[in-house]
């Protein structure tokens, strides 16, 4: 059975590269942007995630982060951003001492990256250190004038635009709009870990949006084992080896727990 199989190869891999989307966070209550009831069914993207929207009316953009960023501090991190937490800490957490030496756990020190395309700092508050954000965070904000990143405060302290503490000038969110680049370096990280990837994991994306969409991809034709977790067909699932049509809460705890039923089967 596929999913037993890719429980096996994740739990022996020592390379694993993990996407998550939007999906991994409506548990959490944070809607996601294509589904029924998803932002861009609400809002337009010309409106609100352009760098023209921004210079039209810079306020009105701010007003709509801030929202955005009340929600995400509010929401809790779930079941499955701290599954993938647990995953990170198998490979790199030494195992107990054995005599006066650190064995090393079998898969200390080898590689796991997790790469999200969520800016709601879900997966840093469950414990995720192994982190690429590759479209920003709604908890900051970059200045205009020299660049400087900086937290936003308190969201019930928070009155948009924010001031730069360094510089004095008006921060932006530091988020990725539609037609801007990525982070300088977020994508090389990403794209090399999922190159050398054994398994790819992707979860709760609809894979629409490059260049994060190309991730699985690029895993899969470098012969790793891909793994897709989403409870609807996405243009990546016909090159999954693993697709679960299932949320990303039951599919990681099916593939994750130790005490997956997958075991007992
Ligand atoms: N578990 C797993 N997947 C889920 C769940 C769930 N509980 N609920 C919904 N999904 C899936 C949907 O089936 C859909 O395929 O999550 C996916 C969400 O897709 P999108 O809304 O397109 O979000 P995402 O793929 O993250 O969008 C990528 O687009 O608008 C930009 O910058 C924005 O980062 C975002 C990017």
């Amino acid at each position: 059975m596929e999913a037993r199989e890719a429980r096996r190869r994740l739990k022996e891999a020592k390379r694993v590269a993990v996407l998550t989307g939007a999906g991994i966070s409506a548990p959490s209550g944070i809607p996601t942007f294509r589904d029924a009831g998803g932002l861009w069914k609400d809002f337009r993207i010309e409106d609100y995630a352009t760098p023209e929207a921004y210079r039209r009316d810079p306020l009105k953009v701010w007003e709509w982060y801030a929202w955005r960023y009340a929600n995400a501090m509010q929401a809790q991190p779930n079941r499955a951003h701290r599954l993938l937490a647990e995953l990170e800490r198998q490979f790199t957490t030494p195992s107990p001492h054995v005599g006066d030496r650190l064995t090393p756990t079998a898969r200390e020190g080898s590689g796991f990256l997790l790469v999200t395309q969520n800016v709601d700092g879900l997966h840093a508050r469950a414990g995720s250190t192994h982190l690429v954000e590759l479209h920003g965070s709604i908890g900051r904000a970059r200045c205009e004038e020299c660049g400087a990143r900086f937290p936003l405060p308190d969201p019930g302290l928070f009155i948009p635009p924010p001031v730069c503490p360094k510089c004095g000038g008006r921060g932006r969110p530091d988020v990725v709009w539609f037609g801007e680049l990525l982070p300088p370096g977020a994508f090389e990280r990403a794209e090399n870990a999922f190159a050398k990837a054994e398994v790819a994991l992707v979860v709760g994306t609809s894979a629409e949006i490059e260049p994060a969409a190309s991730l699985g991809r690029l895993a899969s034709w470098a012969g790793a084992y891909l793994i897709e977790i989403n409870p609807n067909q996405t243009p990546l699932s016909r090159l999954a080896d693993c697709s679960l049509r299932m949320g990303a809460i039951e599919g990681l705890e099916a593939l994750l727990s130790p005490t997956s039923l997958l075991d007992l089967e």
